[in-house]
């Protein structure tokens, strides 16, 4: 097979650089691990900053996204005992929408096979080759067959655990960032209806909780806990009391309850690797950055990585220049560092340190507080929230 470029990986990033090469006529062919239905229900994300509302609705792929998903203008902060709303839309002019990363997925394979995109779904042993040279390619296990695809480009956006990264050339050159988090999310799906028109981020010296949704009839709610622990620890019943605890409020609030029809532990790391390109070879979202999901920035910062890509392929094959292909980790680390910033500073922000001494509880709270009533860091807070690539 031949193609212009290889992708590997058909998450968000992978699915969405695919789509927009194919409107600038750039031929691509995706290679996945895992099967349509299984990418296409994996609970993931769910929010959407402006910038990426923008480009599915600019890209025609965005129908669904503005029918089920949920715009919402502001967010909630919620810390002793009480609520404050942060205007996204009047502080910045901006929005957001919880619109579920499985959607936008299934939006995007949608689009890619009505025009005879090429899918490879459970596909196995991927290697990349000749990386180095002009004419990379990947060979792997498709259908129990050896495949192999021969193309000008790789891009591989095939996750944390994926093989690319490992297989970029100059690994001694490579500079990995890391923090770990002594915590995580304990995601749980609800049936029942919204209990809030926003998103809640309430910090509690029990820990930090998460009031989401996912449609009218299901809501998303996360808890921090400790990431070792084990989803058979919490009945239903633990669960709603940790999160009335958490959720409290002087205004006689509840959180709604209903049927949880899935949990799951959630671990915490902000993670930056560069170099993101070597060769031919440039790497795209949770390949390359992690956030912890305190700020919801993961799949956005994956979509800005691919927004770079597609012009920098365009210049490529319209005017023959790889200007913008040579500066895409320059150009991308500008914005990931700026996430990688608000996402940590939201994490530290809203969740409880074991081994946080008093003063320093004290100065997190006094924190919130300043958020809250000062205009100048609500801005700075809704800024970084709706985002700006
Ligand atoms: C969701 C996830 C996030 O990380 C966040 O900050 C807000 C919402 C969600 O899954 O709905």
């Amino acid at each position: 097979m031949h193609t212009q470029v290889a992708i590997i990986g058909a998450g968000p990033a992978g699915l969405l650089l695919s789509h927009l090469l194919h409107l600038q006529g750039i031929e691509s062919v995706v290679i996945e691990s895992r099967s349509r239905d299984d990418i296409e229900a994996t609970i993931r994300a769910g929010v959407l900053e402006q910038g990426t509302m923008d480009i599915l609705n600019e890209s025609g792929v965005g129908e669904r996204m503005r029918t089920i998903g949920a715009l919402h203008h502001g967010v909630e902060l919620s810390f002793d005992g009480k609520r404050h709303r942060i205007d996204l839309t009047e502080l910045t002019g901006k929005a957001i929408t919880v619109y579920p990363q499985h959607e936008v997925i299934k939006d995007l394979v949608a689009a890619r096979l009505a025009a005879q995109g090429q899918i490879l779904f459970e596909v196995s042993g991927v290697a990349l080759h000749g990386v180095e040279t002009d004419k990379p390619s990947v060979t792997f296990i498709h259908r129990g067959e050896e495949a192999r695809i021969d193309a000008d480009f790789i891009i591989g956006a095939d996750g944390y655990h994926g093989v690319s990264r490992a297989s970029m050339p100059g690994q001694e050159q490579r500079r990995d960032f890391q923090r770990i988090y002594p915590f995580g999310w304990f995601g749980i799906l609800v049936e029942s209806s919204p209990s809030s028109d926003e998103l809640i981020y309430a910090q509690h010296d029990r820990g930090f909780a998460l009031v989401s949704t996912r449609s009218p009839t299901v809501q998303r709610l996360y808890f921090q806990c400790d990431p070792k622990d084990h989803v058979d620890n919490w009945s239903d019943d633990r669960i709603w009391s940790e999160l009335h605890a958490r959720l409290e409020n002087n205004d006689g609030w509840k959180v709604n309850e209903g049927r949880i029809f899935q949990k799951g532990i959630i671990a915490m790391r902000s993670f930056v690797s560069t170099p993101m390109q070597a060769g031919r070879l440039f790497l795209a979202g949770d390949s390359a950055h992690i956030v912890p999901p305190t700020g919801a920035k993961g799949m956005n910062l994956a979509v800005g990585d691919v927004k770079l890509l597609a012009r920098g392929f365009e210049q490529f094959y319209k005017q023959g220049r790889d200007a913008l292909l040579a500066g895409y980790t320059d150009d991308a680390l500008r914005r990931i560092w700026r996430a990688e910033y608000f996402s940590w500073t939201m994490t530290r922000l809203l969740h409880t340190f074991a081994d946080a001494t008093p003063f320093e509880r004290e100065m997190q709270r006094a924190e919130l507080a300043n958020i809250v009533s000062s205009r100048a860091m609500a801005t700075a807070l809704a800024e970084n929230y709706v985002g700006d690539f």
